[in-house]
C-alpha cells in the first residue's frame, strides 16, 4: 500500500506511522503535517531514514500540494488525522473572565482560535476530499481508500449514572467549537461517499493516551506534573466520565478498518466497558506513581464541559474482531513508564510557549 498520513507528526498519527511500518514494512508512507505546536518530528526520529517513509511539511488546506502528493507518490490510501485537537484551546478565547483581544491571543498561540479549528478540521478535510476525488476519479476509485479519524465528542454528552452509550446510530450533537468542527468534517466525508462514490470509512474514537501525547491533555499533563512534583488540576467536581483508549489499540483498530471494513461504514472505537471518572482515573495514576491525593488541585470548570462519554464498540468487535488487548491499569503503568523514560521529550515541550499556555489556562482558575 502507498499511504498518505495527514497529521503524522502529532500524537496518534506518529504512533500510527510507527505501528504501520513495524507491521507492514514494505508499504510506503508519506506524512503531510504543517507542524503546529502539537506537531513534533522528534516523535518520528527513529524512522526518519527509513526509505519507505517521507515527510512533507505542508498544509492539508493546500489543494495543489495535496493533489501533487497524491499523484507523484501514487497514493492509494489516505488516513486523515490532521486537526486541531484540544477542546480547551478551541474555547480559550471565549472564557469571559480570561478574555483577551484576538490580536494578543493570536500572537501567543497562533493556532488556538476557534476559527482555526473550523479552518483546519472542516475546511482542511474538505480540501483533502476534493483532492482525492480529483486524483482517483479517473480510475473509478479502484483499490482506493479514504479513512477519516474522528471523535466520540460529535455525539455530545450523556448524563451521569446512566447505562446509555454512544453507538453508530446516535444523533450528532456537538457542543464545543472543536467537536462541531469535527462533526462538520464527518458529514463532508459521508457526503463525498454518497455524492461521488469516494470509498470512505470513518472511526469515532474516545480519549486516546500513550507515548508522544502533547502534555495539554489530562493524562500526559497529570503524569508529567507529578514527575515534576506539581499538582494535577482537576476541573470542577472531577466526576466527568471519559472512555480511555490506549493509542496502540486505536492504531490496530484503524488497521482492521483498512483491512476488513465495508466502504461507507462508520465504527465507534473505545477502550473500556465500565465508566471511570476523572478522579478515579487520576487516583489510579497517583497509586501507580506512589503519590497521595494531596497532589490534586480542584480548579474552575471548563465552560460547557461534557459530563459523560461512553462508547459502545460492539459493531467493531463483531465486524472487525476489534478489542483492546490489555486493561486500563496495565496501559496506565506502561504510559507512566514511557514518560519516566522520555523526560527530555516532554521537558523540551514544557518550556517556552507551553509555559505561557499553562499560565493562561490554569493560573486564574
Ligand atoms: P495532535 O494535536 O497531537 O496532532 C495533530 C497533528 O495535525 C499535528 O501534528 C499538527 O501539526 C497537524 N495538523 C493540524 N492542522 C494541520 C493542517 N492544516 N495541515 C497539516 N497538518 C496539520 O492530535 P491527535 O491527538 O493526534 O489527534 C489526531 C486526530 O484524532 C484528530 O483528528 C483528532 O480529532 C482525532 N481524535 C483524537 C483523540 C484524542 O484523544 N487525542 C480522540 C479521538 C479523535
Ligand atoms: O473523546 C475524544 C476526545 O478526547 C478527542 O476528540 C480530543 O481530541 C481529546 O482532546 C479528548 O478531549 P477531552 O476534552 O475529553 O480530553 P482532555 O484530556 O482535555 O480532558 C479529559 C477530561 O479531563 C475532561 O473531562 C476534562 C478533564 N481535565 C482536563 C485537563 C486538561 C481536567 O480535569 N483537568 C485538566 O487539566
Amino acid at each position: 500500500m502507498k499511504l498518505l498520513i495527514t497529521g503524522g507528526a502529532g500524537f496518534i498519527g506518529s504512533n500510527f506511522i510507527h505501528y504501520w511500518l513495524k507491521n507492514h514494512p514494505d508499504d510506503k508512507i508519506v506524512n503531510l503535517d504543517k507542524l503546529t505546536y502539537c506537531g513534533n518530528l522528534e516523535n518520528l526520529q527513529s524512522i526518519e531514514k527509513n526509505p519507505n517513509y517521507k515527510f512533507v511539511k505542508g498544509d492539508i488546506c493546500d489543494l495543489n500540494l495535496v493533489g501533487a502528493i497524491l499523484q507523484e507518490n501514487k497514493i492509494d490510501t489516505i488516513v486523515h488525522f490532521a486537526a486541531q485537537s484540544h477542546v480547551d484551546q478551541s474555547i480559550l478565547n471565549i472564557d469571559k473572565e480570561g478574555r483577551e483581544s484576538n490580536e494578543t491571543i493570536q500572537k501567543l498561540f497562533e493556532h488556538s482560535l476557534p476559527y482555526d479549528f473550523v479552518l483546519n478540521n472542516t475546511w482542511g478535510t474538505h480540501v483533502l476530499l476534493e483532492a482525492a476525488v480529483k486524483a482517483w476519479r479517473g480510475e473509478e476509485f479502484r483499490n482506493k481508500k479514504f479513512h477519516h479519524i474522528s471523535t466520540d465528542e460529535v455525539f455530545g454528552a450523556l448524563p451521569l449514572d446512566d447505562a446509555g452509550k454512544f453507538s453508530e446510530s446516535t444523533k450528532y450533537d456537538p457542543r464545543s467549537p472543536y467537536s462541531a468542527s469535527k462533526a462538520a468534517s464527518d458529514h463532508l466525508v459521508s457526503a463525498y461517499y454518497t455524492t461521488y462514490g469516494l470509498p470512505v470509512t470513518i472511526t469515532n474514537t474516545s480519549n486516546n493516551y500513550g507515548p508522544y501525547q502533547y502534555p495539554e491533555k489530562l493524562l500526559p499533563l497529570a503524569i508529567t506534573n507529578l514527575l515534576e512534583n506539581k499538582k494535577v488540576p482537576i476541573y470542577g467536581d472531577g466526576k466527568y466520565v471519559r472512555d480511555w483508549l490506549y493509542v496502540e489499540d486505536h492504531c490496530r483498530a484503524i488497521e482492521l478498518v483498512l483491512e476488513k471494513a465495508k466502504i461507507g461504514e462508520t465504527y465507534l472505537i473505545g477502550g473500556l466497558t465500565e465508566d471511570v471518572n476523572n478522579l478515579e482515573l487520576i487516583n489510579r495514576v497517583l497509586a501507580i506513581m506512589g503519590k497521595s491525593e494531596e497532589m490534586l488541585e480542584y480548579v474552575k470548570d471548563r465552560p460547557g464541559h461534557d459530563r459523560r462519554y461512553a462508547v459502545d464498540w460492539t459493531k467493531a468487535k463483531n465486524e472487525l474482531d476489534y478489542k483492546p488487548l490489555y486493561d486500563l491499569d496495565t496501559y496506565l503503568e506502561k504510559t507512566i513508564n514511557w514518560y519516566k523514560e522520555n523526560e527530555s521529550w516532554w521537558k523540551r515541550i514544557k518550556s517556552g510557549d507551553y509555559l505561557k499556555y499553562y499560565k493562561k489556562q490554569y493560573e486564574k482558575r
